[in-house]
Order: C-alpha cells, then sequence, then structure tokens
C-alpha cells in the first residue's frame, strides 16, 4: 500500500455513561489516498465512534483511552486546537447521516454551498457562487439555479444529500467520512446516492470512509473493508478477499446468512446465535484481539 492518508492505530475508547465500558478496543485501520474503506458492523458497533474520532466531534461522555490517530501524516490526538479545527471541515469533510438536521432550515442553500468557499478558500462572491452551481451540476442536479434559491425544507431528501455530498467535495478534502449516508433515504434513492459518491470520490481522488452495517454497499462501492463487532476490528482486507474468502466466522455467518449485494439497502440478515455468543466471550476474554 503507498503511504496511508490515514492510519488508525490500537484506537480504544471507553464510555464514561456506562462506567467505563470499552467502546472502541485496540481498533487498528488504513485508508489509502483515493480508496474507498467500507466500516461495517451491527448497530452498536463503534462505528459512529470512529467516524466521531475523525471528525473531532466526540461526545464528552466517550473517552478515547490509548492509540494514534494519524491523518496525512499529523497525530490528530496531540494536535493543538486550532490545527485541528484547520483539518476538519477543510481536509476531512463529513457527509451526514440525516441530511434534514444537517442542514440549517433558515438559510438559503446557496449561502450554505459558499460559506466555506468564501471562508476558508477565500474565493470572492462570484467565483465561490460559480463554483456552488458546478458542484451542483457534478451531483447532478438538473436545475441548480432554483436548489440555490431554495430553502432546505423545500428539496426532497434525496436532493438535500445531494447538495451535502456536494458541500463535502467543495473544499477538495483528502478525506470523507460518510456515516450511513442513504439510511434516510427511500430505498429506490439510496442506489443513485451510492453510485453519486463512488463517482465523486473516483472522480476526485478523494478518500472515502463509509460507514455502513450492509455488505450489500460494501460490495458495491468499497475497495477495502474493516467489519468490526463489538469495539473490535474483526477482520479487515480487499473487498474481494472479505467477501470472496472470508476468514473469521463472523464474517463468514454474515455471508452466508444472505446479505443481497445485488440490493443494497437489504441489509444484513440475522447471524446465527451460537457464532454471536462465542464472539462476544472472545472480544471480551481478549480484550479486543480476538484469535489471540
Ligand atoms: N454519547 C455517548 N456517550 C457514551 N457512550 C456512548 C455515546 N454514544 C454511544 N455510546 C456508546 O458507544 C457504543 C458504540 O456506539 P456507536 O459508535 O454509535 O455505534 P454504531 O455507529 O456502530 O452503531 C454504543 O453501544 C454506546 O454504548
Ligand atoms: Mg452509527
Amino acid at each position: 500500500m503507498t503511504a496511508p492518508i490515514l492510519r488508525i492505530q490500537h484506537l480504544s475508547a471507553v464510555s464514561d455513561l456506562e462506567g467505563g465500558a470499552p467502546i472502541l478496543r485496540r481498533v487498528n485501520l488504513e485508508l489509502a489516498p483515493g480508496e474507498a474503506l467500507g466500516l461495517v458492523g451491527e448497530s452498536g458497533a463503534g462505528k459512529s465512534t470512529i467516524a466521531k474520532a475523525l471528525l473531532g466531534v466526540l461526545p464528552r461522555t466517550v473517552r478515547l483511552t490509548e492509540g494514534e490517530i494519524t491523518f496525512d501524516g499529523k497525530n490528530l490526538r496531540t494536535l493543538p486546537p486550532k490545527a485541528l479545527r484547520q483539518i476538519f471541515g477543510d481536509e476531512i469533510a463529513l457527509i451526514p447521516q440525516d441530511p434534514l438536521t444537517a442542514l440549517n432550515p433558515g438559510r438559503r442553500i446557496e449561502l450554505q454551498l459558499t460559506d466555506g468557499l468564501r471562508m476558508r478558500r477565500k474565493l470572492p462572491w462570484r467565483e465561490a457562487r460559480a463554483r456552488a452551481l458546478q458542484l451542483l451540476a457534478e451531483v447532478h442536479i438538473n436545475d441548480p439555479e432554483r436548489v440555490m434559491r431554495a430553502y432546505p425544507h423545500q428539496l426532497s431528501g434525496g436532493m438535500r444529500q445531494r447538495v451535502l455530498i456536494a458541500a463535502a467535495f467543495a473544499l477538495e478534502p483528502k478525506m470523507i467520512v460518510a456515516d450511513e449516508p442513504t439510511t434516510a433515504l427511500d430505498v429506490t434513492v439510496q442506489k443513485q446516492i451510492l453510485r453519486l459518491i463512488r463517482g465523486l470520490q473516483e472522480a476526485h481522488g478523494t478518500a472515502v470512509i463509509f460507514v455502513t452495517h450492509d455488505l450489500g454497499v460494501v460490495a458495491q462501492i468499497c475497495d477495502r473493508v474493516t467489519l468490526l463487532f463489538s469495539g473490535a476490528v474483526i477482520e479487515s482486507g480487499s473487498t474481494e478477499e472479505v467477501l470472496g474468502t472470508p476468514k473469521h466466522p463472523y464474517t463468514r455467518a454474515l455471508i452466508a446468512a444472505g446479505p443481497r449485494y445485488d440490493r443494497p439497502g437489504a441489509g444484513l440478515q440475522p447471524v446465527p446465535e451460537a457464532v454471536i455468543a462465542q464472539l462476544r466471550a472472545d472480544v471480551a476474554a481478549t480484550d479486543g484481539r480476538p484469535g489471540a
């Protein structure tokens, strides 16, 4: 692998709401520049915690206890706040799960799309506006002038998510974190939005982390996959390797249980209780090093 844009090493986190219960257990993962990584796991596995750690928005009740997050050669855990603010939003962007709450309801799309271009890139108004229109065209919005004038509530969920995708790519970040970007959308729209993100990711050469509970999404749009269970990495590898020749019983069970690779959004099917019970015991006994 070329020098990774992101390397997470031995990252552990605990919940202060639940008496120091582990949330992440020595998580390792790597992302190459321009690569799409699927971060997969059931609800509560710790996917969003990793996403939040990468964006510097962990809740106060979640505490990192060990490990490193190295982004573009910089250790995000030790950088001063000012340097971090520069990186978040500028070099690392988010495509959120819920497009409605991520947009400011009282401001026209035009303002929300041009803010970053004007303030962080210092573009004059006219240039920022021209760039915003271009971005809206890139996310296949047919009438960008109308959308620029609209307030968020005047757009459909799919349109709002397209606007947020445009916003995420606006500053040409090196990495985008997409946290379950289609769960709030109709199934018919989900596939289009996933393809759109994949197309832009390839065209712009952006590294993307797709947080998902859906192996179907991974099969369609991810180069590599990291599978989490109860805060521990269970298996990592190329999508082809992991889905084609899974090594861990949990991965095999997920695949055997019949996720529909041709139908993203269909979700994971139940994994046998016995497999889950064994895995819980292994993860707890080895504190995140199953097989250790
Ligand atoms: N605000 C919070 N404070 C403390 N613990 C939290 C908080 N949010 C989530 N957690 C804990 O972190 C665990 C992982 O949550 P999360 O990362 O959101 O999982 P996922 O995105 O995979 O569904 C949860 O099971 C919960 O115990
Ligand atoms: Mg989540």
